[in-house]
């Protein structure tokens, strides 16, 4: 048994030999004595063509066949006289594996992206969700090759967890008692700490704290996992199960840890165009006609760097009117991003040094003494794909700012002590996985590049 894939990427080894392969009926169309199957064996994008003839002693229950019927073919691989494709199995034998019904929903024509969100559990059988999972797979890989090459420890970092990285409120609580016995306070109000984990406990919104403190141990580590945040909102980029990927580096200031992002996914890129130039090909016809152009570009180009108050002083000049007001203090909304890479950078550009009100609290305070070294990268189509900054490794700045936010000492004790103890300059970033995806494939619809999505609405599984 041969996979299609190593059929397409080594074809004279098989030419005129024998083969066996087995896949899933795509198409099907049949003559008089003769007919044609488009089958995909899952291994590649691509189909292989079969040509059958009455020959076969089941040829009329063949040519009869229901598509997306499991079949085991036994042949030759010959040369193709049709222009469609240069070789083809011509079939000996066929063996029916598995009969799908006749009612199958995806039929031929191409059905809208809405449509096949709502059969999640059939969808990776099509074109667009075929190419878009394997590019996720193989995105994931090129990360881990990526990191592991420069040597860094990937941490697992706990997915149920009592700290709260980012202090927005966004938070999947996680609870073992039952509804109506959480006990309750005289305002009313849950007590989780009577719960198993004796404290409030919750997702995880992001790995960052846990692995700043392998950070501190084994100097450049990153994460890659789910995380989980409670938005409300119905956009088509946010999700309230996504993966992050975050590394954390020590002796490393804001514009290594820039450098470090921008290696990144230039690395991931350049992965993905040499390994699935398939799926890449195919993205660009149907989904984003620029796609591989502005890739192109991208990985030939240095990213752009812009403050955050130079940015609000462009958008202010901008010849464009903004929902949102454009003031300094206020976050950057999605079409002030627009704005910058689209119309000004038209390329991933990062915005830096915020001010500290806009961000969490654990970000390195600039000598200005109002804003911070934080760093998003902005990119055009998506926006925010990448948040990060060098952190806060001076005790008492630490403090004086979790004072300021509120924040309860007693639950980042050990997050203090990683900077009593031998605490280091550092910086680190979090790259939304999927929004990586949606850029890389141009998918404009987050819902779209997870395979079993958890958004506003999400149904089933
Ligand atoms: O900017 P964020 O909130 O940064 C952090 O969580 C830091 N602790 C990361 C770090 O420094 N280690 O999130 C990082 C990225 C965003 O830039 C965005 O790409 C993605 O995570 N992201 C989401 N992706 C999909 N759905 C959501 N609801 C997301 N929220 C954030
Ligand atoms: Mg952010």
């Amino acid at each position: 048994e041969v996979l299609v894939k190593q059929i397409f990427r080594d074809p004279q080894s098989y030419l005129g030999r024998p083969v066996q392969v087995s896949g899933w009926v795509r198409t099907i169309r049949v003559s008089k004595s003769f007919g044609f199957i488009e089958l995909n064996d899952g291994s590649f994008f691509h189909n292989i063509q079969v040509v059958f003839d009455d020959k076969l002693p089941n040829f009329q229950e063949i040519a009869k066949l229901p598509i997306a019927t499991a079949l085991r073919i036994e042949g030759e691989l010959v040369e193709s006289p049709g222009a469609k494709q240069p070789w083809e199995i011509k079939a000996d034998k066929i063996t029916i594996e598995g009969l799908s019904a006749s009612d199958y929903p995806l039929q031929k024509k191409r059905h809208t992206l809405e449509y096949l969100r709502t059969i999640a559990h059939l969808r990776p059988r099509s074109n667009t969700f075929s190419a878009v999972f394997r590019l996720r797979s193989l995105a994931a890989y090129a990360i881990h090759r990526f990191f592991q090459e420069r040597n860094f420890v990937y941490v697992h970092t706990p997915i149920i967890t009592g700290s709260d990285c980012e202090g927005a409120g966004q938070m999947f609580r996680v609870t073992t008692l039952d509804f109506d016995d959480l006990p309750r306070d005289e305002e009313g109000r849950v007590d989780f700490r009577q719960d198993f984990f004796g404290r409030e406990t919750h997702l995880t919104v992001s790995g960052q704290l846990e692995a700043e403190t392998f950070c501190m141990a084994f100097r450049n580590v990153y994460t890659f996992g789910p995380t989980f945040r409670a938005e409300n909102s119905n956009t088509p980029r946010h999700a309230a199960e996504f993966w992050m990927v975050e590394p954390e580096i020590a002796f490393a200031d804001l514009n290594d840890n820039m450098a470090l992002a921008e290696e990144m996914l230039k690395y991931i890129i350049n992965y993905c165009l040499e390994q699935a130039p398939e799926e890449m090909q195919f993205f660009n016809r149907f989904i984003d006609p620029d796609l591989l152009a502005r890739l192109d570009n991208v990985v030939n180009s240095d990213f752009g760097v812009i403050t955050y108050t130079d940015a609000i002083e462009l958008l202010k000049k901008a010849d464009q009117d903004f929902k949102y007001p454009v003031a300094w203090g206020a976050d950057l909304q999605t079409e002030h991003e627009r704005y910058l890479t689209e119309k000004v950078f038209k390329k991933p550009v990062f915005v830096i040094d915020y001010p500290k009100e806009i961000k969490a609290f654990y970000m390195r305070l600039n000598d200005d003494g109002r804003t911070v070294a934080a760093m998003d990268l902005l990119v055009p189509g998506v926006g925010e794909i990448i948040g990060g900054s060098q952190r806060e490794e001076r005790l008492s700045l630490l403090e004086a700012r979790m004072r300021e936010c509120g924040l309860d000492f007693a639950n980042y004790w050990w997050y203090l002590e990683l900077r009593k103890y031998g605490g280091t300059k550092h910086a680190g970033f979090g790259l939304g996985f999927e929004r990586a995806i949606m850029y890389l494939t141009g998918m404009a619809n987050i819902r779209d590049v997870l395979p079993f999505p958890r958004t506003v609405n999400s149904a089933e599984f």
